[in-house]
């Protein structure tokens, strides 16, 4: 992947050092938060480079700077103006004597716009092909950033998330990866199934849902945090799966296409009660002080895929597309329209 293009100050001063290899054109985060760091096309592509740097990295920059300080000390003032406005717009409801009850009700509490439903009765084949781009910033690096929670855990808390992680991974299979069987609804599509290859497309509030795993994932101080996002993640992944996959049959995709959504049906059935009992219950019960966090984090994970819906239903209500402008090499309309009806 390469570095993509820059969309204001902050990734234009960032891009600039990265591709020269000169930290002294680092730029400092600045002095105020901008008005919706969640959604902040700037901010948002800053903080995904800067984790990046963790992931596969660029194929044009140095693998060195992983660890550079001034970049990281950058990413830590970005990643407080993304926490700061989520605890400030988001409540918790506490409800419930257990953990997972208590999870149940923050996952009922922001209970938002259903775009599943949209997409299993209503979405045009392009709107699906942009959903599909869309999802596909966090759904190629599917697992990843949960996975920084198990050296950070121990005992039955750390069996239950590997348990998830092997199975999300394909067991041992590559090709049943769900990042790969995403790559097999993306070739659906006739859309490019390569990691990243969308970024430039992507809008702040879908590079927010891949960020806040990172900002959870990297910070052990946040480990409660990234184990309650990947429980609200499981628990409300089922039932939209399966409606996203009436979504791509009534649209006549083919089995190939539609086996992302079906494993996640069975799957994350099964993931949701090892999440809220055995991951959360248990890290509750081992670290009764993460409490509040794990709720936290589960409230953030639903917050912020609400305002992806609301921005991408809000899109297609206005008849506007809900991606960036494209480049050229990634006709969105010459994929869905011609390939879609030969690939379909
Ligand atoms: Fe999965
Ligand atoms: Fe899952």
């Amino acid at each position: 992947m390469l570095l993509p293009r820059p969309r204001g100050r902050l990734t234009s001063a960032l891009l600039e050092a990265l591709r020269s290899d000169d930290a002294s054109a680092l730029a400092a985060a600045p002095a105020t938060a901008p008005a919706d760091p969640v959604a902040d096309d700037d901010l948002q592509l800053a903080l995904w480079v800067c984790f990046e740097l963790h992931y596969r990295g660029f194929d044009d920059v140095s693998d060195s700077w992983e660890w550079q300080p001034k970049l990281i000390a950058l990413r830590a003032e970005l990643e407080s103006m993304m926490l700061s406005a989520l605890r400030r717009d988001l409540t918790v409801e506490v409800r419930g004597n257990t953990m997972a009850e208590r999870l149940q009700a923050v996952v009922e509490a922001y209970d938002g716009p259903q775009l599943s439903r949209f997409m299993q009765t209503q979405a045009s084949r392009e709107q699906f092909a942009e959903f599909v781009i869309h999802r596909s910033i966090y759904q190629l690096k599917e697992a990843d950033p949960h996975s920084w929670a198990i050296p950070r855990l121990a005992g039955k808390v750390k069996a239950a998330l590997v348990e998830i992680q092997a199975d999300e991974y394909g067991g041992g299979d590559p090709n049943r990866m769900h990042s790969e069987l995403f790559r097999k609804l993306l070739r659906g599509f006739g859309l490019d199934d390569e990691y990243g290859g969308y970024l430039d497309e992507a809008p702040g509030i879908t590079l927010a849902i891949s960020n806040i795993m990172s900002v959870f994932g990297l910070r052990r101080d946040l480990r409660g945090a990234l184990v309650g996002h990947l429980a609200a993640y499981e628990m409300t992944s089922s039932g939209p799966c399966r409606r996203y996959a009436k979504g791509l049959r009534r649209l006549g995709a083919t089995e190939a296409t539609c086996q992302f959504y079906d494993a996640h049906v069975v799957a994350d059935a099964l993931h949701e009660q090892l999440a809220a009992h055995d991951l959360c219950g248990a890290l509750a019960e081992s670290e009764p002080g993460l409490a509040g966090d794990v709720l936290f984090g589960a409230a953030a994970c639903l917050h912020i895929d609400n305002r992806f819906a609301e921005h991408v239903l809000g899109c297609w209500a206005d008849d506007r597309p809900s991606l960036l402008p494209r480049s050229a090499s990634h006709d969105l309309e010459s994929a869905a329209g011609t390939a879609l009806s030969q690939a379909l």
